[in-house]
């Protein structure tokens, strides 16, 4: 090895050596984005279901009012009159029917008696999209089921 071998081999060494050591550092990062609450819609996993996904559309369409986990603190929810439910919220949502919600989806807010704010979304998603919708909402964001009382 000449002087400028030696050089060339330090520096690849050292190059790889930072690579092999950010390489985890990168990986971390991204496993601590991940582990972060707030959920990614463009996520394979978010549309698992292909478009029909109800998670998917639910964090595409529904995320801007309601939030990313359904709280009723999404970026549009202070601009708004009356403020998107908290659909979190066990003892409300267990005390709607799945028909009701179908319809408050399928209709908008005005079809139940509550504010226009809540959009109809009848000619965005197909009865079995706003099904989908409504048992992620279910399973994933009240968890909860009709509890038979109105
Ligand atoms: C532009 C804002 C906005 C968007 C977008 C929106 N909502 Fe709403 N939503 C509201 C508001 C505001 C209310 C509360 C209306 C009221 O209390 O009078 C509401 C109410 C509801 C309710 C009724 C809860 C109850 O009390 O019975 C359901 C269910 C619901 N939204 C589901 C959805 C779903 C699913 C989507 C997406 C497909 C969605 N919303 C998108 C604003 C929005």
């Amino acid at each position: 090895m000449n002087r400028h071998h030696i050089k060339s081999f330090i520096f690849t060494a050292m190059f790889s050596g930072v690579f092999y050591l950010s390489a985890p550092a990168a990986s971390q990062v991204i496993q601590l984005a991940a582990a972060d609450k707030e959920p990614d819609y463009t996520s394979q996993q978010a549309w698992q279901g292909g478009m029909q996904s109800g998670e998917g559309n639910f964090m595409a369409n529904c995320v801007t009012c309601h939030g990313p986990q359904g709280k009723g603190d999404g970026v549009l929810a202070d601009s708004l009159d009356v403020k998107p439910r908290d659909l979190t919220n066990k003892s409300i949502m267990a005390s709607r029917t799945d028909e009701y919600l179908f319809k408050v989806i399928k209709h908008g807010g005005v079809s139940v008696g509550l504010s226009d704010s809540m959009p109809l979304w009848g000619t965005t998603f197909s009865d079995v999209e706003i099904n989908n919708i409504i048992e992620y909402i279910r399973t994933r964001i009240c968890e909860c089921k009709y509890n038979g009382k109105k």
